[in-house]
């Protein structure tokens, strides 16, 4: 009790105060344009965290001329060198304010301060390894055959403005998956965040103001996607979008670059298969299943929510993972003890109860969960407890289409070209998990399986080195290793003739 008291009496620093918190362009904080603000609310109370400047096309516009004049100006001319110090000065930055930053994104989207806090070593990472990839960018020369003395070398370029749209289900990582690379390549930077989650999103760009990000180079321009988002999108004075979010929103992204034929990065939704062979380690598996689906609330694009399980262990591991999802502690994200968070707003929470009852309706059977939790302190957010539908056929909506919240689809299988073929069977692609003692089983399927990651007796292992992304309508182009490093740069053919 004493601890439910004290966390929802806290207050954070950054969420004091009744001032409209203002947008990031050209080095200054200012208001919309058009003076509308909108509100941001604590999913797991519905409390009113701030109110937040609502950019628009202005905005949008004022930005990306900022950001344009900013790549043409000095920045252009920073040395490699001095980009890494920047990039390596904002990861000492955020290390430093770290526990301040991780509780804002506690505040404004709901995931665990244990989830929170527990990214701290891969942001940090991610930010010191774009500072090393400043410095490790280059062309290369390449033997042609034409007749006569001509050379030919190319030159990596960085892209230009970029405009980077991001969702809410975890925004300082987000932010940081887009700036460091644009930073690191030299590019410049309107940043888009979600309109769920706008607060560490603003909070990082002071810390990129106090790290000496140089005018232009950064802005954030908070707002809704319909309006700023598309204004981002279709802007001709924007040489890239990079985005994540749903694969809606991706083909909207795709049309409305085609004005000035803008490059398009895309990391959208997915539908991943996680597949348990009866000879795999069920001990690991079994938290190991449940936690590719329940982090977060089910909130990630590459959640392993089709749960193939061969026939043979079907009904024990199935129980065995529905027991594990019962243990979790749902709640609070302040709460330290808390594993389980609300979802991020009602929309999305219409959208996950929704699929609720539609698996039931389609006859599949919660073995837990199933229903959203209402009772006293729960009835004030957006909670639903860890739950795993049995019974599901591939046919069914909960095995085709993305939830986004902590629900397990669990479908038998009983050998491994059938599996590969029904986990194939998906419009995504993005992760994939294999559960398995057999190595030549495990390299069947890392072959078989066409996603953008696959996992093997592991989930969800992300490195700022390894590259990530989607096959199929689980978008295109990659983020993190020296693939999306390339997303920023431009690649020119230089010939000389020497004779
Ligand atoms: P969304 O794709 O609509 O939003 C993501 C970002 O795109 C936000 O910043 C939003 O403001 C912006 N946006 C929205 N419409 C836009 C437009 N027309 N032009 C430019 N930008 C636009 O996703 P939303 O509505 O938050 O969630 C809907 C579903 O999308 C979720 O239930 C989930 O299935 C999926 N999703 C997938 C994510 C991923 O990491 N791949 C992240 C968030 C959502
Ligand atoms: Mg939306």
């Amino acid at each position: 009790m004493a601890m439910q008291q004290t966390i929802e009496a806290y207050r954070h620093p950054f969420t004091t105060g009744t001032e409209v918190k203002r947008m990031l362009i050209n080095g200054e904080w200012v208001r919309a344009a058009s003076g509308k603000s909108f509100e941001s609310r604590n999913p797991a109370t519905g409390d009113l965290l701030a109110n937040v400047a609502e950019g628009d096309k202005e905005d949008i516009d004022r930005a990306v001329n900022a950001a344009r004049a900013a790549f043409e100006g000095p920045w252009s001319k920073c040395k490699p060198y001095e980009r890494q110090a920047l990039l390596l000065k904002i990861a000492e930055l955020v290390e430093k304010h770290y526990e301040e930053l991780s509780l804002l994104d506690t505040l404004d989207m709901g995931a665990p301060v244990a989830r929170t806090r527990g990214t701290k070593q891969r942001v940090i990472g991610m930010l010191r390894w774009y500072a090393g990839m400043a410095t490790s960018i280059h062309g290369e020369t390449i033997n042609n055959s034409l007749p006569g003395d001509i050379f030919s070398y190319t030159l990596k370029e960085p892209i230009g403005v970029v405009g980077a749209i991001i969702p809410w289900n975890g925004p300082l990582g987000a932010c940081i998956w887009k700036i460091g690379p644009a930073l690191a390549t030299g590019c410049t930077v309107v940043l888009k965040p979600a309109e769920e989650a706008p607060l560490t999103p603003l909070r990082l760009g002071e810390i990129l103001m106090d790290a000496g990000v140089p005018p232009g180079v950064v802005n954030i321009v908070p707002g809704y996607g319909e309006t700023a988002g598309a204004a981002l999108a279709e802007h001709p004075g924007v040489d890239k979008v990079a985005f994540t979010g749903s694969h809606f929103t991706g083909q909207s992204i795709v049309r409305a670059s085609a004005g000035n034929l803008k490059r398009v990065s895309l990391e959208l939704g997915g539908k991943s298969p996680d597949i348990v062979f009866a000879d795999a380690d069920l001990e690991t598996a079994v938290p190991g299943a449940g936690m590719a689906v329940f982090a977060n609330s089910g909130q990630i694009c590459s959640a392993g929510t089709r749960l193939f399980v061969e026939r043979k262990v079907y009904d024990e591991f199935t129980t065995r993972v529905a027991d594990f999802g019962k243990s979790l502690k749902v709640g609070n994200g302040l709460d330290p003890d808390t594993q389980i968070g609300p979802l991020v707003s009602e929309q999305q929470y219409e959208r996950v109860t929704g699929y609720l009852s539609t698996g039931r309706q389609e006859g599949a059977r919660p073995l837990t969960g199933g229903e959203a939790l209402t009772e006293g302190a729960f009835g004030k957010g957006y909670f639903i407890p860890p739950t795993v539908f049995a019974d599901v056929q591939d046919t069914m909506r909960i095995a085709q289409e993305e939830i986004f919240g902590p629900v397990i689809s669990a479908i038998p299988f009983t050998d491994i070209e059938e599996v590969i073929t029904r986990g194939n069977a998906t419009t995504f692609g993005l992760g994939s998990g294999v559960w398995t003692r057999d190595v030549s089983k495990a390299h069947r399927l890392a072959k078989g399986l066409r996603a953008g990651s696959v996992w093997i007796n592991c989930y969800q292992a992300m490195d700022p080195a390894v590259p990530f992304g989607g096959y199929k309508m689980s978008g295109y182009g990659r983020e993190s290793g020296i693939q999306q490093m390339e997303e920023y740069l431009n690649v020119k053919a230089v010939w000389i003739k020497t004779a």
